[in-house]
């Protein structure tokens, strides 16, 4: 992967949004790489990819992002520049399970593989054109405790575990943004919008919302030209929203450092 085409990864990209996002970037251009844990899910989704926007450059990598050291090995032998990285993937299950690591899996995928991904890959988007992370975020955010970010000590909730997940990824991207601004990578969170998905089943609602209007906004974070630049930002419906989680930096610079930990 050495040559000028723009690289994009997505993951989650055979879920409802994930998928409509790669189609969009596969749309415009890029190279996609698609990045789920169901090999036979991630080679349909790139051939329909493919089919539907004539663009063959389209790969995939089969890995579970609630583990560290499978990410790790993904970054290890990566080759190339990456100018759009799309966090996207989330899982919230109605009972409380765990990572053989033994961390609570909605806070392994949903913070932690966010987060792994943003350190791992941000070496290959340094001083680029117009390197972007897409964090896939929420309006559904809320309740983070810092003391019970894997709920220990309070009854497991899904929806309340993954509100707080939700609320996380966008003081991540706070935190990332100020890191990230010296190496020329923007980070923006994006809410997709209500879209029927295994996700939001578990969570008890349908969705209204087309999967491909739930990709307009993370897109529009991705490759709007507007946008050049502008960093640590939430954009909801294309547009931007002020975000109270990211405003705390005391809680963001905590919420990091424990992320640090793992
Ligand atoms: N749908 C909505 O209305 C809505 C609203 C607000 C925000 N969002 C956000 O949008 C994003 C996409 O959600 P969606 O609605 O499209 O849900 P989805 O269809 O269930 O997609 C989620 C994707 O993440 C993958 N995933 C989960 N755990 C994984 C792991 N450990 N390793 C690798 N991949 C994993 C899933 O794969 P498996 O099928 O193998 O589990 C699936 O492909 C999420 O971040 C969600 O929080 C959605």
């Amino acid at each position: 992967m050495t040559d000028k085409k723009r690289t994009a990864i997505v993951t989650g990209a055979y879920g409802a949004i994930g998928k409509a996002i790669a189609r969009g970037l596969a749309g415009k251009g890029y190279r996609v790489v698609l990045i789920g844990r169901d090999a036979s899910r991630l080679a349909k989704a790139k051939e329909e990819i493919a089919a539907d926007t004539a663009n063959e450059d389209i790969q995939w990598h089969a890995l579970d992002l609630s583990r560290k050291e499978e990410i790790k090995a993904l970054a290890d032998k990566w080759e190339g520049p990456l100018h759009v990285l799309i966090n996207n993937a989330a899982t919230t299950p109605r009972i409380r399970e765990q990572t053989p690591e033994g961390i609570e899996i909605q806070f392994a995928t949903n913070v932690l593989g966010y987060f792994w991904m943003t350190r791992y890959f941000a070496p290959f988007m340094e001083h680029l054109n117009d390197a972007r992370i897409v964090n896939v975020a929420s309006y559904w955010a809320g309740d983070l405790n810092l003391n019970d970010l894997e709920f220990e000590t309070r009854p497991y909730d899904n929806d309340l575990a993954y509100r707080q997940t939700k609320q996380a990824v966008r003081m991540l991207t706070a935190a990332f943004a100020k890191r990230l601004k010296e190496k020329n990578i923007s980070v923006l969170a994006a809410h997709p919008g209500d879209v029927a998905s295994k996700l939001s089943n578990l969570l008890g609602y349908g969705g209204w919302e087309a999967a491909e209007e739930g990709a307009a906004t993370p897109l529009y974070c991705a490759t709007d030209p507007g946008l050049r630049g502008v960093s640590g930002r939430y954009f909801t419906h294309g547009r931007e929203e002020k975000c109270p989680f990211a405003r705390d930096s005391r809680a963001v610079e905590k919420l990091f450092e424990i992320c640090s930990w793992y």
